[in-house]
């Protein structure tokens, strides 16, 4: 909003100081204020409802399991997961920096990381509820998308390809923002499809079937029959000529981070990347978490062209694991699209400095990156991503390294990401499926070695 209020201001001194007529840069920027939209993606509250500010290191907060957390802040620490204060400032800089968002994506996982003993189906559905009626109270007026995560449940990752507690919960919670036939399939299955607006739609995955750990499901080739449903809606949406946005907590492709793993199981993933392919010509964006990290991708098709931009967004947790060299700063971001076509026009990034936010006692939220601008992108659509990332190869590309320092939600400007961490890095933003990013990993590995 501050940029496009600069340029409005920028050419009514224009008019105002020129006699001659109104150039054409001025109505091309009131075209572009007249069919910009926003929406927020937050995702990965995970609220320790435990944490507090205690002399004893051991007791701070059930997430650092343990592990002394020997100088906790107001707002958190990198050992543990959310306090409720840092949730609220998030909730409150979204509220002030930006006022007329038309939805918000919310990728799930909202209890804290801890053994499961320490939580209960109760449990999971009481911080689900206190994180939904915290939105509430904060969005009163906007519709908010869920999906669910993998810590949504309990025991953790065991999301069931039928109904249960958890599911008919968050039905509830959500009766608000979602129709009745959303709510018929979530409660079913933890997954629905719902119009935003006439012509876009939201698809909302529980990707969870497909995560390695959950044993629910480990044995089912369509687990809830989440693919023909996907398959069928996505159809649906095409012949109604709407435009998609998929949403889910575990994203589709590889591991910025772990060489040779995907998120989900490999065969799943490689179901999911074929359906995308597929219906690429309708599907203008998909958003992820779970990882925590901020990272692109660019699906290609079997011809290598660039035909869906990928996002997964940071969390707002800033837990890492005590042996992990970094972690990230807590993060919201938010859309802009075109509401003709609703395709991607950039992304705005903000987080909050939590070192700097701990030690003056107050929440700076401010803005990270946009990211056209970091990058000298014209947009954030899959031609422009697919360029941006041909960059990223070169080496000692400064454009990577920016990239990197954004994964870790500048956490820090020292740790840098060469050798097999570059290379993971770099094959994950291309290649999602099993047969294309071997075959960068391949190549890139013979490279190394001339
Ligand atoms: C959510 O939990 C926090 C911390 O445990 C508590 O202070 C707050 O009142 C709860 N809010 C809602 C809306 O349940
Ligand atoms: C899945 O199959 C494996 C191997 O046949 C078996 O050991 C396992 O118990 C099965 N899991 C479930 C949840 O049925
Ligand atoms: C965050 O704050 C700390 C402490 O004030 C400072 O050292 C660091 O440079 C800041 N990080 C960024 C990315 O501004
Ligand atoms: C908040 O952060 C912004 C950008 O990082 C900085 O320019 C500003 O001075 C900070 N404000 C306060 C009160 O620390
Ligand atoms: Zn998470
Ligand atoms: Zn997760």
């Amino acid at each position: 909003m501050e940029l496009l209020l600069l340029y409005l201001t920028g050419s009514l001194l224009h008019q105002l100081t020129c006699s001659a007529p109104v150039q054409d840069s001025s109505t091309q920027i009131h075209l572009q204020t007249a069919t910009t939209g926003k929406f927020w993606h937050i995702s990965d509250l995970h609220l320790d409802p435990t944490y507090h500010i205690t002399t004893d290191p051991s007791k701070v907060c059930f997430s650092s399991k343990g592990f002394p957390v020997k100088n906790p802040g107001l707002f958190g620490d990198f050992l543990c997961d959310s306090p409720y204060q840092l949730i609220l400032s998030a909730f409150s800089h979204m509220k002030h920096v930006e006022q007329q968002p038309e939805f918000i994506i919310w990728t799930g996982d909202s209890p804290p990381h801890v053994p499961p003993e320490e939580l209960s189906t109760d449990a999971v559905i009481s911080v689900t509820s206190n994180m939904t009626h915290t939105i509430r109270q904060f969005f009163p007026q906007l519709p908010v998308y869920p999906a669910l995560g993998n810590h949504d449940y309990w025991p953790q990752d065991q999301l069931p390809a039928k109904t249960n507690a958890v599911y008919e919960a968050v039905a509830k919670l959500w009766a608000p923002w979602l129709s009745s036939e959303a709510l018929a399939t979530l409660r079913e299955g933890g997954f629905y499809s719902q119009l935003i607006k006439p012509g876009l739609r939201v698809v909302s995955l529980n990707t969870n079937f497909y995560y390695t750990p959950n044993k629910a499901t480990e044995n089912l080739t369509d687990p809830g029959g989440q693919f023909k449903w996907l398959q069928d809606t996505l159809e649906l949406s095409k012949q109604s000529l709407e435009k998609v946005y998929v949403i889910a907590h575990v994203p589709i492709g590889y591991l910025p981070y772990a060489k040779d793993t995907t998120a989900m199981r490999e065969h799943h993933n490689e179901k999911l990347v074929d359906i995308f392919r597929s219906y690429s010509s309708i599907i203008q964006g998909q958003f992820y978490g779970h990882t925590h990290r901020d990272s692109i991708m660019v699906l290609l098709d079997q011809q290598g062209k660039p035909v869906n931009s990928i996002f997964v967004t940071p969390a707002v947790t800033p837990i890492k694991s005590p042996g992990e060299p970094f972690s990230n700063n807590p993060g919201v971001r938010m859309y802009l699209f075109d509401t003709q076509d609703y395709g991607l026009q950039d992304l705005w990034q903000y987080y909050l400095n939590l070192t700097e936010a701990n030690k003056k006692e107050q929440p700076n939220w401010s803005l990270e990156y946009t990211m056209t601008e970091a990058f000298a992108i014209k947009d954030i659509q899959p031609q422009s991503l697919h360029e941006l990332a041909l960059k990223f190869e070169a080496p000692q590309s400064k454009d990577f390294q920016k990239y990197f320092t954004h994964f870790m939600v500048s956490y820090s400007d020292t740790i840098t990401c060469e050798g097999v961490c570059k290379m993971v890095q770099v094959c994950s933003v291309h290649y999602l499926d099993r047969d294309s990013y071997s075959q960068c990993m391949k190549k890139r590995r013979a490279g190394r070695l001339n």
